[in-house]
């Protein structure tokens, strides 16, 4: 059973076949003749968290595939009266052919993957947000690729840089540690002391055969990081779940915020990205989300086609 709970577990071998899965589920939409692998099939998304994009792109992409979606909040499903992780995975897999889950824990989706008999997806855990670096990777192979093919789009990221500015600790600077790995993209994340990537980001970037000492560069200094940064990406500062801890991460991060000056610091084609949603004024200057190499809502949109060939993928292997 293939599940996607963390980037790698798509080897890079598999990547090129599924960028060109994206690119053509994009190119197709709407169009008569688009595939439809998941038809018969229902898909329940769990979610104990908020969500716009995840969850809208999900249900729609599911939709889109001849699939029928099934949003359940935890707080409504008798998993969040403590009924276990394992009864809830064996009971979902005799009704529904897939999971896609969003929750705090990391270790829940990989309890529901390996208690469970259908294919689980990381929807982001506090720990990793595979999903969004997939489709953002998509995104900018999208504007380097010289070619159109999977495998132009996959090596047009190779040697690539990516500064990630501001929460180095979050669940999208560990996930695109992983994803710059994986592409072999370079990375340098920049944020306050105290805020390096951690112990468990290198455990699984050792586990999955990447040196933690190579993989990325830490940086208290955000001109370092950006210097000769193909993309600038930055996240908020308080993610869900970390809500009591606003003040005095608005207090730590703010030498962090790309504002202007720090984005032109960068090299004169650079990109801006933000997984989105975006605090203004906070994490970004408004100047640097509007500015013409930020390509934030194209990597919103691209979250549904990246996602719909996941879908087809996992639903393909299962068979
Ligand atoms: N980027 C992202 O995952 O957004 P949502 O929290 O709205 O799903
Ligand atoms: N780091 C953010 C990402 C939101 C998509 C959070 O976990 O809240």
């Amino acid at each position: 059973m293939k599940h996607f709970l963390k980037e790698t577990d798509f080897a890079r071998a598999e990547l090129p076949k599924l960028f060109a899965l994206a690119r053509q589920l994009k190119r197709t939409r709407g169009k008569r003749g688009a595939p439809k692998p998941l038809l018969g099939q229902t898909w329940a998304l769990i979610f104990s968290k908020s969500s716009t994009r995840t969850r809208v792109s999900f249900e729609v992409g599911i939709h889109e595939l001849g699939g029928n979606p099934l949003f359940l909040n935890k707080n409504d499903i008798q998993l969040g009266r403590g009924e276990t992780i394992e009864d809830t995975a064996q009971v979902l897999s005799r009704f529904v052919h897939g999971l896609v889950v969003r929750t705090y824990d990391h270790a829940e989706v990989e309890r529901l993957a390996a208690a469970g008999s259908v294919p689980v997806i990381n929807a982001l855990t506090d720990f990793l947000h595979p999903c969004q670096i997939f489709s953002d990777a998509f995104t900018m192979a999208e504007r380097w690729a010289r070619g159109t093919t999977g495998q132009a789009l996959v090596d047009s990221l190779r040697g690539r840089k990516i500064a990630f500015l501001g929460d180095t600790a979050c669940n999208m600077a560990n996930s695109w540690i992983l994803g710059a790995a994986l592409f072999g993209m370079k990375i340098s994340l920049a944020g306050p002391k105290g805020f390096a990537p951690s112990a468990e980001c290198d455990a699984l970037l050792a586990r999955e055969g990447f040196d933690p000492k190579t993989a990325y560069n830490f940086t208290t200094d955000p001109l370092e990081a950006v210097r000769g940064a193909d993309v600038v990406y930055t996240d908020v500062w308080v993610s869900m779940g970390k809500e009591e801890e606003t003040k005095q991460r608005i207090r730590l991060m703010s030498p962090y915020a790309v504002t202007g000056k720090l984005f032109a610091a960068a090299k004169p084609d650079a990109l801006f990205m933000h997984c989105l949603p975006a605090h203004a004024g906070e994490e970004v200057m408004p100047e640097v989300l509007a500015s013409p190499r930020s390509i934030i809502f194209d990597e919103a949109e691209n979250r549904l086609h990246m996602q719909k060939a996941i879908l087809a993928t996992l639903a393909a292997k299962r068979k």
